[in-house]
């Protein structure tokens, strides 16, 4: 069982890769995020697409977006390492524009695929990028609302296998620009600290 999760997590990485190198976004000597973390964890963490540290190191929030989660987890009592953390986009767009559309898509296939190798009890999309995309995969598009409204709530997804847990969260580049919002940030954060 560990076996097949780690030979199927390395060969996605490994197509994912090739993917990023052939894709428009990305640039000579930028590296591709893949994510990183527990291929058991409960709990998983999607951003939006790296920044310049990411697509410098390889490694998802490790700049100042990254300090700020760093912080929250703590708060939480949550290991960085137990935990699984990657983003929809996997190659960092210029000047760290938003996503568009067609992006999103692109790179779609492997997060999901992502979702199903590490299948997590909860799934936290930071920001409202990643909101939008698995809250319509997870078909909850009618309960799409602003993440000033849904932050924090705990939408469940129940079949007839298993469920899964799904938190909306803010972004935490947010208390960058505004440190009011990092308390709020680490209330929402408590409550992921139940599941973990
Ligand atoms: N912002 C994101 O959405 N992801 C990262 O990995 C870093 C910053």
């Amino acid at each position: 069982m560990n076996e097949i999760k780690e030979k199927g997590m390395d060969s996605l990485k490994k197509e994912c890769l090739k993917f990023c190198y052939s894709h428009p976004l990305y640039e000579e000597g930028a590296h591709p995020v893949f994510g990183e973390g527990s291929l058991w964890a409960k709990i998983m963490l999607v951003g939006e697409a790296p920044g310049y540290y990411e697509s410098l190191s390889g490694r998802p929030f490790c700049g100042a977006a990254g300090k700020v989660l760093d912080e929250l987890l703590d708060s939480a009592g949550i290991k960085r390492e137990k935990i699984y953390i990657t983003n929809v986009v996997k190659i960092r767009p210029p000047n760290n524009r938003d996503p568009k559309p067609e992006e999103i898509q692109a790179f779609a296939p492997y997060l999901e695929k992502q979702i199903e190798i590490i299948k997590p009890k909860v799934i936290c999309p930071l920001g409202r990028y990643s909101m939008r995309f698995l809250m319509e995969k997870f078909g909850l598009k009618d309960k799409i609302q602003a993440i000033s409204k849904i932050h924090g709530k705990v939408f469940e997804v129940k079949n007839l296998f298993n469920s899964v847990k799904i938190i909306p969260l803010y972004h935490p580049a947010v208390a960058t620009y505004n440190p009011k919002m990092k308390e709020i940030l680490k209330k929402d954060f408590q409550i992921l600290g139940k599941f973990k």
